[in-house]
């Protein structure tokens, strides 16, 4: 009896994990083919990593919009540290320091964005206003990057590149999500 309760169990965990899995492998494989720009292993890699950790059990597409802007966040608050610790480094120069701190006025501006587009998109259902939010996030990273090879005749090598990149591509995946959204619609 008690052997049967525990395999009940189990395969219902199991049918739970499968179902959210499932949903994050079909929906970054759908994302991916309508976004050149969108890695469907960085997808599916990001997502599950995520929704494990915060032990939820997306079953729906509206649910990975949820999950994969709270996702943004918490990496925007962390490239925030990070940015903090380059700060305090007095290695950089004048220029870099500079443009690190614009980089950090970035993405606090950007956190605003990804809280105003859940709000958009969670309360109001507007997908409009959820898109042109996601977008400017999306913006911060690729401003804060641009930043460090605009300098007079030479580029400085920017110290954050991995981080925007990745900041980038999630924003992307919330985008592409929201859309899908919409045209089923
Ligand atoms: C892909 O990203 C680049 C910027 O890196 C952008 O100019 C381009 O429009 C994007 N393509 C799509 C289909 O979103
Ligand atoms: C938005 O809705 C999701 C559930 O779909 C929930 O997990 C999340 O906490 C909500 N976020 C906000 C900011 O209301
Ligand atoms: C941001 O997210 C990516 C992908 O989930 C992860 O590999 C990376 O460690 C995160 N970085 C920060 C600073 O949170
Ligand atoms: C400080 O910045 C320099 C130059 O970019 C780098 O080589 C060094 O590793 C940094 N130090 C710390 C403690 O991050
Ligand atoms: C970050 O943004 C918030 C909200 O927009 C603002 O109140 C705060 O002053 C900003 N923090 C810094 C250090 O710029
Ligand atoms: C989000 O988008 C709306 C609509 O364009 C805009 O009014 C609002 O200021 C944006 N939020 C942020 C933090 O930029």
């Amino acid at each position: 009896m008690k052997f049967f309760i525990y395999l009940m169990i189990s395969l219902l965990l199991l049918s739970q994990y499968s179902n959210g899995s499932n949903l994050i492998f079909k929906s970054c494989n759908e994302a991916s083919k309508n976004d050149p720009n969108l890695s469907y292993d960085f997808c599916v890699a990001s997502l599950n990593e995520a929704s494990c950790k915060s032990k939820s059990h997306p079953s729906k597409l509206e649910d990975l919009v949820g999950l994969s802007i709270r996702l943004t966040k918490s990496n925007g608050t962390n490239i925030i540290s990070i940015i903090s610790k380059h700060l305090k480094n007095q290695t950089h120069g004048e220029y870099v320091r500079a443009c690190l701190q614009d980089c950090f006025d970035l993405y606090n501006d950007s956190l605003s964005s990804l809280e105003d587009a859940m709000v958009a998109f969670n309360e109001s259902k507007d997908f409009d206003t959820a898109n042109i939010n996601v977008s400017a996030a999306m913006d911060d990273s690729v401003t804060c990057e641009d930043q460090f090879k605009e300098k007079k005749g030479e580029s400085e090598t920017s110290p954050l590149t991995k981080e925007n990149h990745v900041y980038f591509q999630l924003n992307v995946i919330s985008l592409a999500f929201i859309e899908m959204i919409r045209q089923r619609r």
